[in-house]
């Protein structure tokens, strides 16, 4: 499973990139709004930390404003990948970046048709937001499950990328479900790394230690 790091701030993902787990970032208006910077900037800076898949939305509605953009942003760098919504538009857009090797994310998925949507016109990746479903009592890494199911039924190469995560629990269930990218804030990957047993295991070692070296 890769992970991505799901922010627009250029500090938490120099921080994240220094673990060697992290494979991409994606990033989406409101992320960008809230580092306060412009859009064109952070995915300049961003590409230069993590060689991999960076997501950037579009802000365009509209078929011929999406591919505009896209354009202006793929031409950033080879990893920059175009985050499209899930509309007519967006999935319109989506075929025409896929017919020109325009790497897609297609984002705002609450629906197993919406990501045969995406998947028949050959989006790269399909952003499913469990948390968002979860928040309303709905069953979001169940969304994930059916998606890789019929995704498998047909031979659909998009691949799976689980968003719109809020804890560490959804990596787990987007991980046993068989998604193919999981993308999470900053403070979620730090807290893939603990476990109080794993604390008190190790301070139990290092007492051990001094104790058998008379250290104090
Ligand atoms: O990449 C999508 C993600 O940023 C949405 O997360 O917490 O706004 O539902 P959230």
């Amino acid at each position: 499973m890769d992970f991505f790091l799901d922010t627009g701030e250029v500090n938490e993902i120099k921080e994240a990139a220094k673990w060697g787990i992290i494979d991409g970032v994606t990033t989406n208006p409101s992320l960008i709004a809230k580092s306060g910077r412009n859009q064109f900037d952070v995915i300049k800076e961003i590409v230069e930390i993590v060689n991999g898949p960076i997501s950037a939305e579009v802000i365009a509605t509209d078929v011929d404003g999406m591919i505009k953009e896209g354009e202006e942003l793929a031409n950033i760098h080879e990893n920059v990948v175009i985050k499209l919504p899930l509309t007519e538009a967006g999935i319109t857009a989506c075929k025409w970046f896929s017919d020109n090797q325009i790497k897609t994310n297609v984002t705002l998925c609450f629906s197993v048709n919406q990501a045969l949507l995406a998947a028949k016109n050959g989006a790269t990746f399909i952003s499913p937001f469990i948390g968002r479903l979860d928040d309303i009592g709905h069953d979001g890494p169940g969304l994930i499950e059916e998606i890789r199911n019929i995704y498998d039924n047909y031979g659909f190469e998009t691949k799976i990328l689980a968003a719109s995560i809020r804890h560490a629990l959804h990596v787990r269930e987007a991980a046993m479900v068989g998604a193919d990218v999981a993308t999470m804030p900053f403070k979620v990957v730090k807290s893939l790394f603990k476990h109080p047993l794993t604390d008190k295991g190790l301070e139990a070692f290092l007492n051990d230690h001094k104790k058998a070296n008379n250290l104090n």
